[in-house]
Formats: C-alpha cells, structure tokens, sequence
C-alpha cells in the first residue's frame, strides 16, 4: 500500500531480512509505527561537489595562496587607489601570467580567468564572499567555518559551493572588514557587529567561543528594498490589509512590528514607514542603519557599541532621549530590546504618537510580555498593573511578521491594544494568515483573512479622512 509518509525502498522486496541494518529496512520495521513517520532525509552536503571538479579546486585554492603573497609584493599598493578597475585586473593578470610562466604551472584558459578574478578580488575586496556578495539573488551569507558558507535565496537557505582555504584565510577577511571600520576581533574580543561599506550588516564570532572556526553573518544591503506593492504581490498581506495600515499610519497610530530573526521585521517597518506624509520630519535611531525612508524629512541615527576600552557607547536610549530635543513628528526605532523601551513608551504616550518600532516576538501576546520583560530589566520598579496600562495606552497595532517553514514571509497578524479589562491588557485581531495545509512539495497552503471585528479605531480613521469600507472586515470564505 502506498503512503505517502514513508519512501518507496526499491530493495524491499529482494532482500527481505538480508540487510545488517535493518533500521532503514522498510520490511523489518513493525510497520504501523513506521509508516506514520517520515523518513528524515540525511545529507551530509547538499551540493557535494564532483571529485574531478573538487581536486581542481584544491589546486586553484593552492595556487591561488601562492600567488597571493607575491602579487601582493609585485603590485605598487600605495598606487592601488587610484588605479582603475580596468588598470588594476589588466595589472593583475599580467603578474599573475608572469609568474605562473616562472612556476612552470600550465592553466587552461577558464582556469587562468577564475584565478584572475579570485585574486583581483583578495587584493581588493573580501576574497571569496566578494562573489556572494556581487550576486543580486543572494539575501543573506552564513558562514560557519572556513568550509561551510550558506546563503539564501528566495528565503530558502543552500549550502553553497564556495569557501575558504582555511581559518586563518577566514579570519584576515574578517579582520580586512572589522579594521575598516575601526574595531577590533580577537581572543579577548571574539564578536563584533559592524556595517560594510554597501550598507550590508556583518557580524562575525571567532574562536574559541566560535568552536569549529568563525561564524560570520551577513545580511545584504537591499538597494531597492520592498516596497508595499512588492510585499501585496508576494502574498506577504493583503490589498485589505495594506489599506487598513496605510490607515493606521496616516492616522498616527504607534504600531510595532513583531518577529523571530530575519521575519522580515525591517522590511515591514520600512513599507509601513512609505505612508507618513512627506511633511513630517522623521527621526530613526538603529544600531546598523538599515531603513530607507523615501521623505524629504528624515534625520538618521545609528547607535555605537563601546570601544575596545569599553569607552565611546551611545546607546540607542542615549539617541532617543537626544532625539525627543531634535522636534520629531515621529521617531522609527530599528529595533527596541533593552533598556530604551521606557523612552520609546514615553515618546509613544507624550507628543510622538505615530511612532514606530519593532521587537522580537513570536505573537502580539508575545510581544507585550516581551515589552513588559524589557520594562523589568531596565530596573524601573513598577507594579504590573501600571506597566500595562503605560504599554497600553502606547501602542495601538502590533503587526506580526513571520517567516514560514517553506521560507516564505508573510503578515501573520494585525491585532490592535483595545484597553485595559483590570490587570489585564485587552486586545483584539483583526487580520489574520489563516493555515489550512501543506502541499507534497512543502508550501504552505493557506490565506488572509479579516476575523470579522471591526477596527476599534475606525470612527478615528473616517474623522481623519480614511473611511474604510466595512466589508474589508468581513472574513473571507474559502470553499
Ligand atoms: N515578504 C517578503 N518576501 C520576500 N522576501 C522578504 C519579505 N520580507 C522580507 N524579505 C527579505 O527577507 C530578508 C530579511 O528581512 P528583514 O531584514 O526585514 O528581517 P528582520 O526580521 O528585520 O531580520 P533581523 O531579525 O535579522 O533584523 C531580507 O533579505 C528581505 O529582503
Ligand atoms: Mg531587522
């Protein structure tokens, strides 16, 4: 009988109780239990490649090194700034043309050009993450060790085929990055967050606290980030959806977005942030500036992590408090998790309504005992009941981004702070991504839809012009 859990093994039938191992044999296994459950698929690397391709790899990597050291002596370096690209790979190919000729070392043409380009790409950039980093369809590059780099591509993570020579190579990259920007990573400093030069977010943990070699993360810097209308046309909400929070914005309601790592938290503050008016000046505060605000009026902050003699911080709760002298129409923190969650409450509560932020939770419920939590850490002693009415009479919609199994991402939620009912904080949905399944090959099948409750702020929006239609609060029936 077929069953879709279990895999079809073509050896079953001849070799009944052959097998020394019976655990993967589908005869041997009692079969109701293993029937119910999926084989775990086991691969060591997804993207092995071919013995013949690796060897010519590893000779090129050698090659490589040993070119390296000596180009590096060849070349006038302190001529390398204002060399053309042009100049500088015709230079770099001739050096390297003359000293393979003196190695004797034959390379075929396709051969030579890589090396060319590997090299040219060492002297002037960060090695073999330069190629990653040039690839338009890659979002984010994960390293975990000089031989494991993934990267992911339509929210998908792959391994991919490029790496580095060893730890050591890895780690004079890292260095080439984190020295730029004046830090330092180390034994005694073994992380560091840093921004390259192409508004792309780095972040990099060496050894010994990194075991099996550095770590580095890298989210890449989008030029053109997505825009409202992208996010409606990759299903990530809904046209309704997008006209209930052009609503919710324009009528200066604090919102927070919400979400597990790389959810799509920025992107959303981001679109979200495309409906303020073209008038209001807009103050942002991250610690990596990410956001790209299209208005006219926009000052932007990016907080700094102490130095290595732990002197120099300015926190983000240092840039909001200066921000509230700076007469902000509103203020976008990148992300609030710590100690300046009281100023973002307080700027929310007095004068700075329509500001904007986002935190690490899992749902809006979540996020408000994550915002309580951080309330509590910063050492302000309040009763709870207090806490709670502070955070609800701040915040009006939390928005909850998710990044599904399949990779795909999308607006799970729009649920608005009603109140308080007692100790309580009340809160009603009003949009949601509602499940219904997943197809053979793994895609989630599902749609948005209203729940039915009608915005508690909607007399607001029609007195500010925003006059919804009621039906885009009528759930949507699915056959
Ligand atoms: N709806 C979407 N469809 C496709 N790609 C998206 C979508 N939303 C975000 N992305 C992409 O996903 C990646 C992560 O997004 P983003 O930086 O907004 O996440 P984040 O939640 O802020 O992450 P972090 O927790 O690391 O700050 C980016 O490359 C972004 O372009
Ligand atoms: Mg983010």
């Amino acid at each position: 009988m077929f069953s879709r859990y279990k895999k079809q093994a073509p050896s079953a039938r001849t070799a009944p109780a052959a097998a020394p191992a019976p655990a993967t044999s589908s005869v041997e296994t009692p079969q109701a239990a293993a029937s119910l459950r999926r084989p775990v698929p086991r691969k060591n690397a997804e993207a092995a490649p071919a013995d013949k391709d690796r060897k010519r790899k590893e000779r090129l990597g050698e090659i490589k090194v040993q070119l390296h050291r000596e180009l590096l002596d060849n070349l006038n370096l302190s001529a390398l700034d204002k060399a053309s690209e042009k100049e500088l790979r015709g230079e770099i190919a001739q050096i390297t043309g003359e000293l393979l000729d003196e190695k004797g070392i034959a390379l075929n043409r396709e051969d030579r050009m890589t090396l060319n380009k590997e090299l040219y790409d060492e002297v002037t950039g960060l090695g073999p993450l330069e190629s990653l980093l040039q690839d338009e369809t890659v979002s984010d590059i994960l390293v975990n060790g000089p031989q494991q780099i993934f990267v992911e591509r339509e929210g998908k993570l792959q391994l991919s085929d490029v790496t580095f020579k060893d730890e050591k190579h890895l780690m004079r990259i890292i260095d080439k990055i984190v020295s730029a920007v004046g830090r330092r990573v180390d034994e005694s400093n073994p992380y560091v967050d840093a921004r390259l030069a192409d508004g792309s977010r780095f972040n990099a943990m060496v050894p010994p606290i990194a075991v099996d070699g550095s770590l580095v993360s890298i989210r890449k810097f989008k030029k053109d980030k997505l825009g409202i209308d992208d996010l409606v046309q990759f299903g990530a909400f809904t046209e309704e959806m997008a006209a209930y929070l052009q609503a919710a914005v324009s009528t200066r309601l604090n919102i927070i977005v919400s979400g597990g790592t790389g959810s799509g938290k920025t992107t959303t503050l981001n679109a979200l942030s495309s409906f303020i008016d073209d008038s209001e000046r807009i103050l942002t505060i991250e610690d990596t500036a990410e956001l790209q605000l299209q208005q006219t009026h926009v000052g932007r902050m990016e907080s700094r992590p102490p130095n290595v003699e732990g002197k120099g911080e300015v926190s983000p709760r240092d840039c909001l408090k200066n921000a509230l002298r700076m007469r902000p129409d509103r203020i976008i923190v990148g992300e609030t998790r710590g100690e300046e969650v009281i100023d973002m409450l307080q700027a929310m509560n007095t004068g700075h309504d329509g500001s904007m932020t986002t935190i690490h939770a899992n749902s809006a419920r979540d996020g408000v005992s994550r915002l309580e939590n951080m309330i509590a850490m910063a050492g302000i002693e309040m009763p709870i009941k207090a806490v709670r009415s502070q955070i609800a009479s701040a915040v009006n919609v939390i928005v909850q981004a998710s990044r599904l199994q399949d990779g795909s991402r999308r607006m799970t939620s729009i649920t608005e702070i009603t109140g308080m009912e007692g100790d309580v904080i009340s809160m009603q949905e009003i949009f949601r991504f509602q499940r219904v399944g997943l197809t053979p090959e793994n895609k989630i099948i599902g749609h948005f839809t209203a729940t039915g409750v009608r915005s508690h702020y909607s007399e607001r929006f029609r007195l500010w012009g925003f006059d919804l239609p009621p039906s885009i609060y009528e759930p949507t029936r699915m056959e």
